[in-house]
């Protein structure tokens, strides 16, 4: 199994590179944004729940998204590999995948870091916040705030598996292409 972590701030890319690196390599891709984003569609409790702190750019809590993740992963058996996107965004939730991979006999294999400047995140985020109709996008309050929880919250994971030397940083601005192209050589050079 090839287990990948694509980190990076809100708008640094993830779901863009995301689509490129599934596709080229048939990893599941598993989104905890795309998967709050479904539990709000079908107005479940929990969907309902996390829509206010979706709404005001703030993390929903761990046990809930630990809780969504597991069944994921349970729900794909015949996964060749997981691409996390968005996940994990806090230590609670790095301790909590590896406890979940150790007990299939795996592991995270590395973390590609795009790195992107806040005020280009902001620039992509008001852009297609524009046509997405996703309200964290439209208001740039609110983009700041979960910027600002990255920095305060999220920062700690890349930290966290540094220490196991599993971090790769990868410059998240220029064209998709060349920034997929540099994905695609860290990922290569480890599959
Ligand atoms: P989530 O859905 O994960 O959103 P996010 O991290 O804020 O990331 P985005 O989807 O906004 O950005 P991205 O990095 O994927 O960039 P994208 O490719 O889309 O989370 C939403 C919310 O859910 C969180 O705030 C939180 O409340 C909750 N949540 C989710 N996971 C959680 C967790 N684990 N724990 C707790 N709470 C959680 O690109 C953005 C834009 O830029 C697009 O328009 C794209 O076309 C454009 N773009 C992409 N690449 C380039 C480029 N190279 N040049 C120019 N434009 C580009």
């Amino acid at each position: 199994m090839f287990n990948l972590i694509l980190f990076g701030p809100p708008g640094s890319g993830k779901g863009t590179q995301s689509e490129n690196i599934i596709a080229a390599y048939g990893l599941q891709h598993l989104s905890t944004g795309n998967l709050l984003r479904s539990e709000i569609a079908d107005q479940t409790t929990l969907g309902l729940k996390a829509k206010t702190l979706m709404d005001a750019g703030q993390l929903v809590p761990d046990e809930v998204v630990i809780g969504m993740v597991d069944n994921f992963m349970n729900a794909h058996p015949e996964a060749k590999g997981f691409l996390f996107d968005g996940f994990p965004r806090t230590t609670a939730q790095c301790v909590a995948l590896d406890d979940l991979l150790k007990q299939k006999g795996n592991e995270i294999n590395v973390v590609l870091a795009l790195q992107v400047g806040e005020e280009e995140l902001v620039k992509r985020l008001l852009g297609r916040g524009a046509t997405s109709g996703r309200s964290d996008d439209t208001n740039e309050t609110i983009i700041r705030a979960r910027i600002k929880e990255y920095n305060d919250k999220t920062t700690a994971v890349a930290t966290y598996y540094a220490q196991f030397e599993k971090v790769v940083n990868v410059q998240g601005e220029g064209s998709v292409e060349s920034i997929y192209a540099d994905l695609k050589k860290e990922i290569d050079a480890r599959i």
